[in-house]
Parts: structure tokens; C-alpha cells; sequence
């Protein structure tokens, strides 16, 4: 019997087992894909200032985010004018790192790994029995004294919890988002193009590629089959842009703009983290960096429990992080409003707030400090 099961080695998992793993608490990682699936996964890509100062505080900043660029200004382009949102200098120094989640995942792996971890690839959880504490996977079963249950949105923990113990909230943000991964060179800034004909951003991805992302009419048919031209159309329209350079297109996707979030986030002895326990659309950047608090707090209050039996913070966690996932929840909707209702044709008195909401920015610099505050992450507890 091993002290805590941690099932699913995504940035939750891995995270919650170095820190554990810091902390002498023995743990199992079960994950259902096999390594170079979790290892070649690319979502998130920031790292916010409170996400680094976990792997700090723990002694994982050489081994996790060492050469990892910090983030600095934030362009945002109200129809074609610039304005350089500097979030470091209104959070008081703090800022993002920049660090794909690839990247993160695979020095998390490595760092597990390389201290003796017990981490099952290609081993998915069929079953829990939280009276027991028992995992069920083909070929074997896993008793541990705590499981945290760290397995994305449609793993298997959160099924396990009898439904009438569960209140799930979700929320469609009525947004369609449309991604390209194109060979075109990276804006000079973290871009946002705030405009009548709809949302769009570039973002840099290494030295030579951009990802881009537009907001698209739901319903009326699927963007990834525009022609290429109408694409770089509306991307140079929308960044205020005519001669944005453009290049190869390699990858389209459709982005979900949804939210969701489970209360609590704790039955017996099963704690989910991250995804499992809510989702966050993309708007500042937060998914991977709840998830990374859950496993912050978590591993705090297991190491409490485990080593000195005082299960308080254990037992407080759902609420800890859920007050933090309710602050970042509506932090996304502000941002997702204010960025989008430009677009908002039907709407013009939507329209107006949303730009009473930018103009705030530049004009009182108590919201951008508070703004800078929220982009660089809190600490809450
Ligand atoms: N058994 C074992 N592992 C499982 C099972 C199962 N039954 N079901 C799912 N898994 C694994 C998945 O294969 C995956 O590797 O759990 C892992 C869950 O990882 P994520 O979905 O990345 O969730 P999480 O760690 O909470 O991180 C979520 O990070 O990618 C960013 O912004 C993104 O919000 C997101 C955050």
C-alpha cells in the first residue's frame, strides 16, 4: 500500500508527485497513455508568476523552468491603435514564464524519474472503490491511503463520486475560437487584436512560428475549412496589420470555449485536481495554471497529514482552491467580455462597456494594477 495514487501524469499529476516526492511521501502515478503521448501533448504554453514560485518554494526552479523566457508586455490593438500593457511593472515585478507545456511535462517527468518515481504509463484506472481506496486497472489493482485524482476532464474520478455528493456548474461562453499554427515569424509582443470584426491573437512559438487564434460565428460552418487567403484576411483586419507576414499553415483547430467547475472538489479520501475537477476557457491563460495550484495546496496538506497527522488543510482544500477557481473563472469571463463584445454587432450597449472596460486599463492604474495582479496569478490561502 502506497501512500497516495495519483492517477493521470498531466501537469496536475506530475506536478502533485515531484512535490510529494519532495516531501518523502511515497506515491504512484498511473497514467493511462503511454509516455510519448504525455510528453508530445501541447496546450498550455504560460506559466504564471504564482504557478513558478510552487516549483520555487519546493526547490524545482533549476530542474523545471531553468532558461524559460519571461513574460513582458502585453500588446493589445483596439481597431488597429496599439496600446503596450507592461504587466511586470504594475504586479510589482512579477511575471509569467514562458514555458510550453511540453516542456514543463517532460522536465517534470524526468525529474520524477530520475528521484526513483513509480510512474505506470499505459495503465488506465477503469475503476475506483473510494470506500476502499482502491484502484482497478486491467491486470492489477492499487490500494493507497489518499488518491488524488488528477485524470483531465473525462477521467475516471470524478464518475467515481456518487452524483447526489456532486453540484457541477457549466457555462457556454457562446464563442467560437479558431486556431492556426502557421511558419510566420512571431510578433515582437504577445498580441491581441480587439476589433468590429471579431477577436484575434498571435502568439510567438519558438523563433520562427506564430500561433494564431480568431474568433469565429458559431453556426455558421466550420473555419478550418476557410481558404487559407480568408484567413490571413481577417488575421491582418483584425491586428490592424496590412502587411502582416504570413507563411505555411500546419496545424487548425477548434478551441472550446466552456466552463466548468465541481463542487467539492473532495469526497472521502479522493481530492480531484485540475481539469478533473473544473475547466477554464483560454482567456489569461489559467487552465494549466489551476491545475498547478490545486497541486500546490494538495501536496501541502497530504504532506501535513502524512507526516504529522493534522488533516486540516486537507480537509479545507475543496474550498481552498475553489475560491481561487471561482477568482480566475470570473477573471476569464471579464477578459473573454472585454476582448470579444467589439464584435458584439447586436449588441452596442455591450459594445460601449466593453470598451469603458479597455479604456479603464490606461486611465486608472488601480485596475491595471489589479489586472497585471490577476495575469500574474495569486496566491489566495
Ligand atoms: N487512468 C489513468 N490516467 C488517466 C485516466 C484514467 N482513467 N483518464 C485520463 N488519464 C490521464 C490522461 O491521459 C492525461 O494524461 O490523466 C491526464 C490528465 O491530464 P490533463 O488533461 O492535462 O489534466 P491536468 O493535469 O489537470 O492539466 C490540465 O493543463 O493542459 C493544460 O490548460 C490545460 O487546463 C489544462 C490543464
Amino acid at each position: 500500500m502506497t501512500d497516495v495514487a495519483i492517477i493521470g501524469a498531466g501537469p496536475a499529476g506530475l506536478t502533485l508527485a515531484n512535490l510529494l516526492q519532495r516531501n518523502g511521501i511515497s506515491c504512484v502515478v498511473l497514467e493511462a497513455r503511454d509516455r510519448s503521448y504525455v510528453e508530445e501533448r501541447q496546450r498550455a504554453g504560460i506559466l504564471d508568476h504564482y504557478g513558478s514560485e510552487i516549483f520555487a518554494a519546493a526547490g524545482l526552479a533549476e530542474a523545471v523552468i531553468a532558461g524559460a523566457p519571461r513574460e513582458q508586455f502585453l500588446e493589445l490593438r483596439y481597431e488597429g491603435e496599439p496600446h503596450l500593457f507592461d504587466g511586470p511593472a504594475h504586479a510589482g515585478g512579477r511575471s509569467g514564464v514562458l514555458v510550453p507545456q511540453q516542456l514543463l511535462v517532460r522536465r517534470l517527468l524526468t525529474t520524477f524519474l530520475a528521484g526513483g518515481g513509480d510512474l505506470r504509463f499505459a495503465t488506465p484506472v477503469d475503476r475506483i472503490n473510494i470506500k476502499e481506496n482502491r484502484m482497478v486497472y486491467a491486470g492489477g489493482e492499487l490500494t493507497a491511503s489518499y488518491i488524488a485524482g488528477c485524470d483531465g476532464f473525462h477521467g475516471v474520478s470524478r464518475r467515481s463520486i456518487p452524483a447526489a455528493a456532486l453540484t457541477t456548474y457549466s457555462f457556454d461562453h457562446g464563442i467560437g475560437w479558431y486556431t492556426v499554427l502557421a511558419d510566420a515569424p512571431p510578433p515582437r509582443h504577445a498580441l491581441m487584436g480587439i476589433s468590429e470584426h471579431g477577436f484575434a491573437a498571435q502568439f510567438g512559438r519558438g523563433p520562427k512560428a506564430s500561433r494564431f487564434y480568431l474568433q469565429y460565428d458559431l453556426g455558421a460552418g466550420d473555419p478550418r475549412e476557410w481558404p487559407d487567403d480568408h484567413t490571413w484576411d481577417q488575421l491582418r483586419l483584425r491586428l490592424g496589420d496590412p502587411a502582416l507576414p504570413t507563411g505555411p499553415i500546419t496545424d487548425r483547430e477548434i478551441v472550446e470555449m466552456r466552463s466548468f467547475v465541481t463542487e467539492p472538489m473532495a469526497y472521502a479520501n479522493l481530492f480531484l485536481a485540475g481539469d478533473a475537477a473544473h475547466i477554464i476557457t483560454p482567456m489569461g491563460a489559467k487552465g494549466m495554471n489551476l491545475a498547478l495550484a490545486d497541486a500546490g495546496v494538495l501536496a501541502t496538506a497530504l504532506t501535513a497529514a502524512l507526516h504529522d497527522g493534522d488533516d486540516a488543510a486537507l480537509r479545507s482544500y475543496s474550498d481552498t482552491c475553489l475560491r481561487r477557481t471561482w477568482d480566475y473563472q470570473e477573471f476569464s469571463r471579464w477578459f473573454t467580455e472585454m476582448v470579444h463584445d467589439a464584435a458584439a454587432a447586436e449588441d452596442p450597449f455591450r459594445r460601449r462597456l466593453a470598451k469603458a472596460r479597455f479604456d479603464r486599463l490606461w486611465t486608472n492604474p488601480k485596475a491595471a494594477d489589479w489586472f497585471a495582479d490577476m495575469m500574474a496569478g495569486t496566491a489566495l490561502i
